[in-house]
């Protein structure tokens, strides 16, 4: 299977252009599956939700999934992107997985990071696995990466490879990830952003090194910092059906479910359970 990712620096604010661009990118392409980074039409650092409001769309009458779905159709490829959703009145950081019949499905980032919390509503859509050309995909976005659960519960509803649109600001999780896809032996695509968006209420810099990891925990593919780059590479996803560790150990079959029941306790706060 060909899977790659697009690293690019989306302009704040101007949806037009950057679909243009991506669109204008990815006919050129051949491949299976291409992972692009989060929010990726309307930029990240917005000051408030009037701010990104008008920019948001409903997938039911996206002219960004509708164009990315035609680019999907004519090339024999699906997309997973970030964008803002929008419904009603709420608004959601979300991922879509599209292909050549259009859009699949929408995940909504359940773990929400810093000012996104006073913008975005938390995810409230089950973690989910789509197969698409006989493989199993899962979607998590960017801060996402910090919960295992998140990749656990993806792995064990068998995603064969873990999508992950990013606009990374922190430093830990390129490194972290090949933790993520070892303990799961699953692979990932993280797709990052670069660039820094300058806003009167500060500057985010985004730090690209967008990856490529394989259920060993291997770095097959890692972009620069602040480069734009498409990179495809051919991977076997059936190597992430394999959950051996030795002969007598199963990352899945291993687990002791019956000894993690503080996992699923709701906490009020961190680290304060007694
Ligand atoms: C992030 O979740 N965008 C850091």
């Amino acid at each position: 299977m060909r899977v790659g990712f697009y690293q690019f620096r989306p302009i704040f604010g101007r949806v037009h252009l950057n679909r243009k661009k991506v669109v204008k990118k990815l006919s050129t392409v051949e491949a299976d599956l291409l992972v692009l980074p989060e929010l990726s039409f309307t930029g990240y650092h917005f000051q408030d939700r009037a701010e990104i409001f008008p920019l948001a769309e409903d997938p039911a009458g996206s002219p960004t999934i509708d164009a990315l779905a035609e680019v999907c159709s004519r090339k024999d490829f699906f997309i997973v992107t970030g964008f803002a959703e929008k419904q009603g009145e709420h608004l959601y950081n979300s991922a879509a997985l599209i292909g050549p019949n259009g859009l699949t499905h929408v995940y909504r980032k359940i773990q929400l990071f810093f000012r996104e919390k006073d913008i975005f509503q938390p995810g409230n859509i089950s973690l989910q696995v789509h197969e698409i050309k006989g493989v199993r995909i899962g979607m998590m976005i960017c801060f996402d990466w910090i919960f295992p659960e998140i990749s656990r519960i993806l792995a064990l509803q068998g995603a064969d490879i873990i999508c992950h649109p990013s606009n990374l600001v922190l430093s830990y999780c390129q490194s972290a990830m090949l933790t993520r896809c070892l303990e799961n032996s699953v692979f990932a695509i993280t797709a990052n952003r670069f660039g820094t968006e300058s806003r009167p209420h500060g500057n985010l810099r985004f730090t690209g090194k967008s990856q490529i990891v394989s259920p060993k925990g291997a770095l097959l593919y890692r972009a620069r910092s602040q480069r734009q780059e498409l990179v495809i590479m051919e991977i076997d996803p059936a190597q992430a059906r394999n959950k051996k560790m030795t002969e007598k150990n199963d990352l899945i079959a291993d687990r002791r479910p019956d000894m993690y029941s503080e996992l699923c306790k709701a906490q009020k706060t961190s680290g304060q359970n007694i």
